[in-house]
């Protein structure tokens, strides 16, 4: 029987260094030394032989019994020392490496301009105000000496909007409109009659236009001052303290006279245009001249002061209203030469800010 337990030891150890893997493994062991495995199977022969032939055949099985055993110990200890090079290959980290930052967001340019127009104007004084974005014709124009059917109206290519029923809120008076500008704000404070009045309200406003300078919808930011004795003089100074600080010193900026039904008189506010460093450059396909309009401005109409409930005699107010868009466009060195970039949407745009 010597010889059949050497032949199991030797096949043993064949199919334990063949078995690749911990469950190969098992299955070896199992069919070797398990309670029915090949090792049981030929010590159940051994009842069967002659008392001088037992004991020879008892040692036999003990040596091959040891040896089975060695060989199975040491295949365990190299599977396990192989299954750990394996895992730490896979987990294996080279902290040397720069780390994976995860992606991370940032306000949009034009939410940061409305931040810090709205901080300047609070360091004068001038409160936030709010108004509607979708308002009645009543403070849109009708209450600003724009009466229906006005020509001057035609100025704000304004989307007029259907009604549906209970969307009126706020008080609006008249047809529902975009408002195409942020002035419906004036009335709306004047006529709770707490003066004076000194506020900015920015907001998002619409009109029926798309090009290099105009966007469907923009924001604007509105001034009013409204009290006793105010000037021309008042009004140059707030719009001089806000351009010097948020454009610096240098960048000139200028009052051409211009019409408004609600302000008189009436400015428009041009800056020295950044993009081709007011003309330098040569010829601009943004603001053509050298010049680039931000806003308008002007001392409340008569009519305006009336359409609120107050005394024209008694109380005098100015009033500008800018845009946002251009505004960030003109800041030194944006370098921003179409408006409508600032809406596309393109994250290798807006990351620059
Ligand atoms: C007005 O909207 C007046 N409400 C301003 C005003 C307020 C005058 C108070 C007097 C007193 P205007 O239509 O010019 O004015 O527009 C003002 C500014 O809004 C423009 O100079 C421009 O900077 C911006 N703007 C107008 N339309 C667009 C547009 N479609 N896209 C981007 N910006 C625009």
């Amino acid at each position: 029987m010597q010889s059949q337990f050497e032949q199991l030891v030797r096949e043993a150890e064949a199919a334990v260094s063949a078995a690749r893997d911990a469950a190969a493994l098992e299955a070896v062991r199992v069919d070797v030394l398990g309670r029915k495995g090949r090792l049981a199977e030929l010590m159940r022969h051994m009842a069967a032989l002659p008392e001088d032939q037992r004991r020879a055949a008892g040692r036999a099985a003990n040596e091959a019994k040891q040896r089975l055993d060695a060989a199975f110990a040491r295949a365990e200890r190299e599977t396990a020392e192989r299954d750990r090079a394996a895992r730490e290959e896979r987990e294996w980290v080279d902290v040397t490496e720069p780390g994976a930052w995860p992606a991370e967001g940032h306000l949009h340019p034009v939410s940061t301009a409305i931040a810090e127009i709205s901080d300047l104007f609070a360091r004068i004084g001038f409160v936030r105000a709010r108004a509607p974005e979708i308002d009645g014709d009543w403070y849109a124009f009708e209450s600003l000496n724009m009466p229906k059917d006005h020509p001057a109206r035609d100025d704000w290519e304004t989307f007029f909007i259907g009604e549906t029923p209970g969307q009126r809120a706020h008080g609006t008076k008249g047809k529902l409109v975009l408002t195409p500008h942020t002035s419906n704000v004036q009335v709306r404070e004047l006529e709770k009659g707490v003066l004076p009045v000194r506020l900015v309200h920015i907001g998002r406003t619409y009109r029926r236009q798309s090009d290099i300078s105009h966007t469907p919808m923009f924001h604007q930011f509105e001034g009013l001052m409204v009290d006793r004795d105010l000037s021309v003089a008042h009004l140059k100074g707030v719009l001089e303290f806000f351009a010097k600080r948020y454009f610096g010193a240098e960048r000139g900026i200028r009052l051409r006279p211009h019409h408004f039904r609600f302000t008189e008189p009436s400015f428009e506010i041009d800056i020295t245009c950044d993009v081709c460093q007011g003309g330098s450059l040569g010829p601009c396909r943004l603001c053509k001249s050298g010049w680039l309009e931000l806003g308008g401005a002007g001392m409340v109409h008569p009519n305006v002061l009336k359409a609120a409930g107050l005394d024209p005699e008694t109380h005098t107010g100015f009033a500008f209203g800018w845009g946002v868009e251009r505004t960030l466009m003109m800041r030194a060195g944006i370098k921003i030469d179409d408006i409508r970039t600032l809406y596309r949407s393109d994250l290798r745009f807006v990351s620059q800010f």
